[in-house]
Parts: structure tokens; sequence; C-alpha cells
């Protein structure tokens, strides 16, 4: 059986030994036969001895130039097979040699593979987490709707008093797994970036009004004011579709989780951070959201109130997270701020097409 590499002898190095010394000897000998007339018997000691001599000078010298680093080659190529990735950074590679340009490579595949485990990891986990969230937000719906056909086919459907009630109820859920369906097509090209924005240059006290005039029915429906704040008036850089969504979500939250008799302020302020950018900002005085919930709110699938939304037969939970990838893909920012039973302020950035050199040229 062969012997396994990387023990205590170097089979490249007496190999190379071997070679030489037999080339050296071979020439020792004839050149000590020929040119210095010595006898055949002492050309063949001389031969000889040369050879064990440069042998063993060779076989220690290549030894100690390579075995180390290659002892080093094939640990990292071994960590690697095993998955087991380690910080190599300590690693010192002083020959600049091929031999170390061999190493330095080794390490770089080594941590390429390990970033592409990395991405496949968390694709995977996403995966696994996107399709469990799936499922157990379309069996509430589904079980319901299974629920009141039952009953009403086991005679609920003849008593003048419940039937129509029931197909309401039914029909709800049906209109939540439409909105599901919709809003999960949605995220999920947000967020493979299958959906790119359209970026225009757009009147945002425009877009504001008609948004703010097409949900008036429903705040007032709900007995909540909604009104408008918009002192300046600017031309901005956006996708006027997603603008138009991320405004309708927030302003429909604001709506949905007031109070009786409690106000929306829909507003627009320039952005103190940065004078290129305006603050757009929808502010109710609603039943607002903890500390501890404000950073999660923008999960998919979360609610803070499961049974609320689900009564209402519309929440799905992935209002809040379509806004958060609209404002991520139009490189701006989204800020949450929330006093519980007293107010939230949902508000995000939008770049000026009118200010001179804006960040609008990064979106371009
Ligand atoms: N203005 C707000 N005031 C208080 N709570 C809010 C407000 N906006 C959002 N929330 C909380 O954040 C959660 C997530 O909001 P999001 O808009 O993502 O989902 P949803 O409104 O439940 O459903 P969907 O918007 O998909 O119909 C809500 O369920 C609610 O608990
Ligand atoms: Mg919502």
């Amino acid at each position: 059986m062969r012997k396994k590499p990387f023990q205590k002898s170097s089979l490249l190095a007496f190999r190379s030994a071997l070679y030489s010394a037999l080339f050296i000897g071979i020439v020792v000998g004839i050149a000590a036969h020929f040119l210095l007339d010595t006898t055949l018997p002492k050309s063949f000691l001389l031969g000889g001895g040369m050879f064990l001599l440069s042998g063993v000078i060779v076989y220690f010298v290549t030894y100690k130039q390579q075995f180390h680093r290659l002892k080093i080659l094939d640990q990292i190529n071994k960590n690697i097979l095993k998955k087991r990735f380690r910080d190599y950074e300590e690693l010192q590679t002083k020959n600049h040699d091929e031999l170390d340009y061999l190493i330095k490579q080794s390490v770089r595949a080594s941590k390429t593979v390990e970033r592409e485990i990395q991405r496949l990891n968390r694709i995977e986990n996403y995966r696994k987490e996107f399709i469990g969230d799936i499922s157990h937000e379309l069996k509430t719906p589904i079980f319901a709707i299974q629920g009141f056909i039952e009953t009403l086919l086991n005679g609920a459907i003849d008593d003048e008093e419940v039937n129509r009630k029931f197909l309401e109820k039914a029909m709800r859920n049906v209109n939540r797994l439409i909105y599901l369906t919709r809003d999960l097509m949605e995220i999920s090209k947000l967020e493979t970036g299958e959906l790119k924005s359209d970026i225009q240059n757009i009147n945002l006290k425009e877009t504001i009004m008609e948004i703010v005039n097409n949900l008036q029915y429903k705040a007032e429906k709900a007995d909540v004011l909604l009104k408008t704040d918009i002192p300046i008036d600017h031309i901005v850089r956006a996708d006027p579709n997603q603008i138009k969504q991320v405004l309708i979500n927030l302003i429909d939250n604001a709506i949905k989780y007031n109070v009786e008799g409690g106000k929306v302020t829909v507003g627009v302020k320039p952005w103190a951070e940065d004078e290129s950018r305006l603050l757009v900002y929808v502010k109710d005085t609603g039943i607002g959201i903890s500390q501890q919930h404000i950073e999660r709110v923008t999960e998919r699938f979360f609610r803070v109130d499961k049974s609320r939304s689900r009564e209402d037969g519309e929440g799905t939970g992935l209002g809040l997270a379509i806004v958060k990838h609209i404002i991520q893909a139009h490189n701006e920012e989204l800020f949450i701020e929330s006093t519980p039973n007293v107010s939230s302020s949902f508000s995000f950035t939008l770049s000026r097409a009118d200010f001179p050199a804006s960040k609008a040229d990064r979106t371009s």
C-alpha cells in the first residue's frame, strides 16, 4: 500500500535528491576516471561518495524549503473538503515563490467557498422560513372558509338568519386569500430583485393628494380625520407606482390602527440631515406600537395583535415589509417612531430632482 503523504519524510524531496545525486555521482565518477586518471574502483568510490553527500544535502535543502509549506497547503485543502473554515490571517508567506503564491490562492479559494456556502445556507433558510410562513398564513383563511361552507351545507343554508352572515364571512376570507397572494407575489419579486424601480421625476404633492383623496372614504368610515400638511412642493426622483403603494400602505395602517375620532396627517418637510432630500411622513393619533415591537413591524407577516387584523379579514402583515423593500430599492431611509396609546409616525426620505447635483444621480 502507498504511504500517506505529509508524514515525516518527503517523497518529493527524496526524488529531487535521488535524481540530482545520481547525476552528480555519475559526473564526478566519470570526471575522476577520465580527467584525473583515477583507477576505476577509486572513481566508483568517489562517485558513490558524492552521490551520498549530494543526496543528503539536496534532500534536506528541498525538505526545508518545501515540506512545511506543502503541509500547510494540504491542511487548507483538507479543511475545505471538511467544510471547516479557519481564519488564515496569521499565515506568513515570506518566500515569495510559486509555493507562497499557491498558498495565498488556496486561502482565497477557501474564503470564496466559505462565503458561497454561507450564502447558500442563507437562501435555504430564507426559503424554508418563507414556505413555513406562507403555509401558516394560508391555513387560517382556508380552514375558516371550509368551516363556514361545512356549516352551511349541514343545514345553516336554510336558516335565513345566519346563511348570509356565513357567506359574507367566507367571502371576507376569500378576499384575504386574494390580498395574501397579491402581496406575496409582490414581496417575492421585491426580495429577489426581479421588480426593478422605474425611477422618474414625479410631483410629490400631486402624488400624495391623489392617494389621500382615494383613502378619504376609508378614513370617514373609521371616523378618522385624514389631512395633509405639505407647505413645500418639489419634484422628486421615485417610481410613481411604488411610492403610491408605500403611501397607501402607511395611510391604510394609520387609519386601521387608529382610534375613533383620531387623526392622520400626511406631510412633507425638508430633511434636516441632507438638504437634497425631503421627508414624507404619515403621523397618526392611534394605538401606537411598543418599543419592543417597533423593530419587528417591517418583518414579513409580523403583526402586533394577530387577532385584530384577522378579525377585519384583510391584514396580511406584509404591508410594511413591502414598504421597507421599496424604500431600500430607492436607496432611501425609513423611520418609525411611536408612543403606545398616543401616536405613531412613519416617515421616509425622497431625493429632490430639482436640487443641484442631488443624490438623485445615484438612483438614476
Ligand atoms: N400606524 C400604526 N399604528 C399602530 N400599529 C401599527 C401601525 N402600522 C403598523 N402597525 C403594526 O404593525 C403590524 C404590521 O403592519 P403591516 O402593514 O405590515 O401589516 P398589516 O397592516 O397587519 O397587514 P397588511 O398591511 O398586509 O394588510 C400591524 O399588524 C400592526 O400591528
Ligand atoms: Mg398594513
